[in-house]
């Protein structure tokens, strides 16, 4: 008999390392692999049939008995869900740069070299670093982690800088709620991600990567610590990369647990030991970066897309998706969700397909009253956008933003006045305190909500607590050095705007 159970933190936190053991007392050896991100049917056993793989789940220990006895007896069994390339969530999907979910042991690099990895690295190394920066260029890949800036073109300006010394950072500070897509990355395909760097370091002569991952995912910096051991071993990282002849060293980093670090100044302060402060730009990292070192940053996902682009052609990447928004984007489905996980995508789905088709609506049964995208300093998005084809400039064209891809339901128990009222909390506890809209604003704004939902329905004075909220909402958005102050208003806005019942308002015409 051979199973499959992941091994990565989605599916040890609702105990799979219990199945595990389960499995092993009863004499199955166990192969544990990334999970698929189908987040409710965890911990998803997965079991090698003449047929394909076929998935049983969510299993708990007590259920492993049982479950041995009908796999030898031929018997159906209740948690049984048929061939896992036949699950309507996954087989609608397009998996790019999550190709190997669930399918390979997340540290075996043979086995990543037996899925089609190192290919993209090989080919790099062949084309040298000009052709790889045009095939990154040609790609359309734009940064995944929010800002949406074309890689290529930040390739490029490091690659020209005029500097002995340059880095690539990789940014794994994914803080954004309802994220996981970098997290999934690191603990389920390190190799992809370590094939990124050193596609990136070899295209703009970098020979040092740094990766500076989020402090709360113990898992994925002991799992990508290990791999890039693994890689060194094995001659991908260090003095000769594959017989390339250029060097390039990996060093992880565990990142210093504030959300600003995840900001690509702050992160850098961070990295070289100071408190995280953004700094002003220009100058820009890409001229001036690490250690004052012309720097390429890009997020988990953004370099992790790089190996398939190289693997199999620019023209291939951008063939998939929309408009000026090229290739994939894993969404992922977090809050009141049914169905909660990750959705690899062409850009040009709909929210309401994502939420209803996959997600299945709400867990609670429940109406759906309110979608934030894009993390904590995401929108929420009007119903009328639920069908409005996802890409950047969509997005960007209604107020709204696509972000790191999150998305986070609520149902109608949900108050978007309390919501609001958090999206200043979490600003004004998360703030580098660098400038004064964002660090005094964000206080200012918990109050202000605070009176608005205290004064009396139509009276004047909540009337002026919404103009001053409007007002501080302006200084916030145009008055900050960063996105934590600059976007903090687009929740708040746009639970005041569609949500108006919640704070005590009478409803008012959208903005
Ligand atoms: P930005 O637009 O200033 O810059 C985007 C990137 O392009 C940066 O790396 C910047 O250095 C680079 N860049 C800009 N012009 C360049 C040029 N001419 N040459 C080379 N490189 C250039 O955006 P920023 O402030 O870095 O990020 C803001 C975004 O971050 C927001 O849109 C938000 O969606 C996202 N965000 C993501 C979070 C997450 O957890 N993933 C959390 C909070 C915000
Ligand atoms: Fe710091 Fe906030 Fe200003 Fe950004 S907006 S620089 S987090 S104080």
């Amino acid at each position: 008999l051979r199973v499959f159970l992941p091994r990565d933190s989605a599916a040890l936190a609702v105990g799979a390392d219990a199945v595990a053991q389960a499995l092993q007392d009863q004499g199955v050896d166990v192969v544990r692999t990334s999970s698929r991100g189908l987040f409710w049917l965890e911990p998803l056993l997965e079991v090698d049939t003449p047929d394909g793989r076929i998935g049983l789940g969510p299993l708990t220990a007590q259920d492993v008995p049982g479950l041995l006895q009908a796999l030898r007896d031929g018997t159906p069994h209740p948690l049984a869900l048929g061939r896992m390339d036949d699950l309507p969530f996954l087989a609608r999907q397009q998996r790019l740069l999550f190709a190997h979910a669930g399918l390979t042991d997340p540290l075996s690099l043979s086995d990543y070299e037996a899925h089609g990895g190192g290919a993209g690295l090989r080919r790099a190394i062949e084309l040298g670093g000009e052709a790889v920066v045009q095939q990154v260029l040609d790609s359309g890949l734009r940064g995944r982690g929010g800002a949406a800036f074309p890689a290529g073109i930040k390739w490029r300006t490091v690659r020209q800088a005029d500097s002995a010394q340059k880095y690539v950072v990789c940014n794994a500070d994914e803080g954004d709620s309802g994220t996981f897509s970098d997290r999934m990355t690191m603990e389920g395909d390190p190799f992809l991600l370590i094939e990124g760097l050193l596609i990136a370091a070899l295209a703009v002569g970098a020979s040092q990567a740094w990766v500076y991952v989020r402090s709360e995912y113990p898992h994925a910096i002991a799992t990508l610590s290990e791999a890039v051991a693994m890689a060194r071993q094995a001659g991908w990282v260090g003095a000769d990369v594959l017989g390339s002849g250029q060097s390039v060293d990996i060093v992880v980093r565990k990142a210093a647990g504030s959300y600003v670090c995840g900001e690509e100044t702050a992160l850098l302060e961070s990295l070289e030991g100071r408190r995280g402060l953004v700094r002003a730009k220009p100058p820009l990292p890409a001229l001036s970066g690490l250690f004052g070192q012309p720097t390429v940053i890009n997020n988990v996902v953004t370099l992790a897309s790089v190996p398939w682009i190289l693997a199999y052609g620019a023209q291939a990447y951008s063939a998939v998706g929309l408009g000026r928004s090229r290739g994939t984007l894993p969404f992922q489905l977090a809050g009141n969700i049914a169905r909660g996980g990750l959705v690899e995508l062409g850009f040009g789905v709909t929210l309401r397909e994502l939420v209803f088709d996959f997600g299945g609506g709400t867990r609670s049964g429940r109406p759906v009253k309110a979608i934030q995208v894009g993390g904590p300093l995401g929108a929420y998005v009007p119903e009328s956008a639920w069908d409005t084809p996802l890409d950047y400039e969509a997005y960007a064209a209604l107020g709204l933003t696509v972000g790191h891809g999150g998305i986070v339901v609520h149902d109608d128990t949900a108050n978007l006045a309390d919501l609001a009222a958090y999206a200043m909390q979490f600003c004004a506890l998360e703030s580098c305190g660098k400038c004064t809209p964002c660090r005094i604003g964000s206080t200012r704004g918990v109050e202000v909500i605070a009176r608005l939902r205290g004064a009396a329905p139509g009276s004047t004075a909540q009337q002026a607590q919404r103009e001053l909220l409007n007002d501080l909402c302006d200084t916030m958005q145009h008055g900050s050095l960063c996105a934590m102050g600059g976007m903090t208003p687009f929740p708040v806005r746009s639970a005041l705007d569609l949500y108006p019942a919640d704070f005590g308002l009478a409803p008012q015409p959208a903005r």
